[in-house]
């Protein structure tokens, strides 16, 4: 490891990115050495950049919207999550070959068995969407062993593409589906970008969900969508989406700096306190 890391996020446009207040947060906390910069990288200087970043001194770092697939096309060596989402958030170089991770799926899992460890994994999953998120998220029920995960989508053949590519225990569906796949559902995922800030909120059915399961959205801007208020006013569990952006960014953080960051109320309330404030 370098003496005075440098690790960095890539993305187009980059200032709004809360990474830098991650990592800067917790080099500080373990009063490491070492830098975490943001870079604004256009999609034309890209892939350049991908393949020269580590002879101007840059250890490694994350990788987001919207180069993602380029990593992923780019990196010469992936881990498994990386290749089946088919998208990259951590790059690093090892032996000079430029090596690719995705730890959305570690995210994710990581904050839920946190929250709810005792969430209902023998129930069938409803999945909300079908874009790059939805394939994190399937990626990670199908690890675990869910027994079902039902794929749910506006554009239903999205949905049904989507579960053909990942194969059983994934089964895709169109919205009109919802009503009768949520009475036998253990934990529910919104994938979708709607609830979002900017965007209209996400109205389903949440009433019709067993007593006992749990509802997730990964929208962490605001951070109470309505999806999980109303989930809450029917009593139901709910996890919400900052918890899998800080515990995603723990894995690249221990492999630049050395250290293994702890996803505690203070690192919550220091970003909680930095989206209040963009609010
Ligand atoms: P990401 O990579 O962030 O998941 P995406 O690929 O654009 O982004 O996917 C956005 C998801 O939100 C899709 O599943 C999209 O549904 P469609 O495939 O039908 O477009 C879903 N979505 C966006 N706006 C929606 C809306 N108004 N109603 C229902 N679903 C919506």
């Amino acid at each position: 490891m370098a003496e005075n890391p440098r690790a960095f996020v890539c993305g187009h446009p980059i200032a709004h990115s809360l990474s830098p207040e991650i990592h800067g947060y917790w080099l500080r906390q373990h009063g490491l050495a070492g830098t975490y910069e943001a870079v604004d990288v256009t999609p034309e200087n890209f892939t350049s950049f991908l393949r020269g970043f580590h002879e101007s001194g840059l250890s490694g770092g994350n990788i987001t919207i919207p180069h993602k697939v380029m990593a992923f096309l780019t990196c010469d060596e992936l881990d498994t999550a990386a290749r089946q989402i088919g998208a990259v958030n951590t790059v690093w170089f090892e032996n000079g070959k430029l090596l690719g991770s995705n730890t959305d799926a570690y995210g994710f899992l990581a904050h839920l068995g946190e929250q709810v460890p005792d969430w209902k994994s023998s129930a069938p999953a409803i999945v909300l969407g079908a874009g790059g998120a939805a394939r994190a998220i399937v990626f990670a029920l199908k690890q675990l062993g869910v027994p079902k995960i039902h794929i749910v989508n506006r554009t239903g053949s999205r949905a049904i593409d989507l579960a053909a590519e990942f194969g059983e225990p994934a089964e895709g569906h169109g919205w009109a589906e919802i009503q009768e796949l949520f009475e036998n559902c253990g934990l529910l995922v919104n994938t979708t970008s709607l609830g979002m800030k900017g965007q209209p909120p996400l109205d389903v059915p949440v009433g019709r969900l067993p007593k006992d399961a749990v509802v997730y959205d990964i929208v962490y801007m605001p951070l109470e969508t309505k999806l999980l208020e109303a989930s809450s006013d029917h009593g139901l569990r709910t996890v919400d989406g900052l918890g899998m952006l800080l515990h995603q960014a723990v894995p690249g953080f221990q492999k630049w700096f050395g250290k293994r960051p702890e996803v505690d109320d203070d690192i919550r309330d220091h970003v909680l306190g930095i989206l209040k404030g963009r609010s």
